[in-house]
């Protein structure tokens, strides 16, 4: 990875609105939302516990992440607005092939 590099994250938050942040390659959605004081409680700090993280990936970008692992399933399934893109923002890293990479915002 490029040392210094800053892929862009598009966030849509809970009343719609887009706002795009420039990121550490290597950050993680938990990581920008404290940075940004995003509105994303992530309240057991990324040990995959509490599922406030809950954010759904633009449908583009849905295929192009990690593949979920089983704790990660295991916990969305706390989640109430469950969706097929559904992800853990503490378990998504931004790389830069992910620059651009668009989420809403779900909590
Ligand atoms: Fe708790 Fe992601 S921060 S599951």
């Amino acid at each position: 990875r490029v040392e210094g590099s800053m892929p862009k994250l598009i966030v849509v938050d809970q009343d719609g609105n887009e706002t795009s942040y420039d990121v550490k390659s290597g950050q993680t959605i938990l990581d920008v939302a404290y940075d940004e004081d995003l509105n994303l409680p992530c309240e057991c700090g990324g040990s995959m516990a509490c599922a406030t993280c809950h954010v759904i990936v633009d449908e583009a970008w849905a295929a192009k992440l990690a593949p979920k692992s089983e704790d990660e399933e295991d916990t969305l399934d706390l989640c109430f607005e469950l969706d097929k893109n559904s992800r853990l923002g503490c378990q998504i890293e931004i790389t830069d092939e992910l620059d651009g990479l668009k989420v809403k915002l779900v909590g």
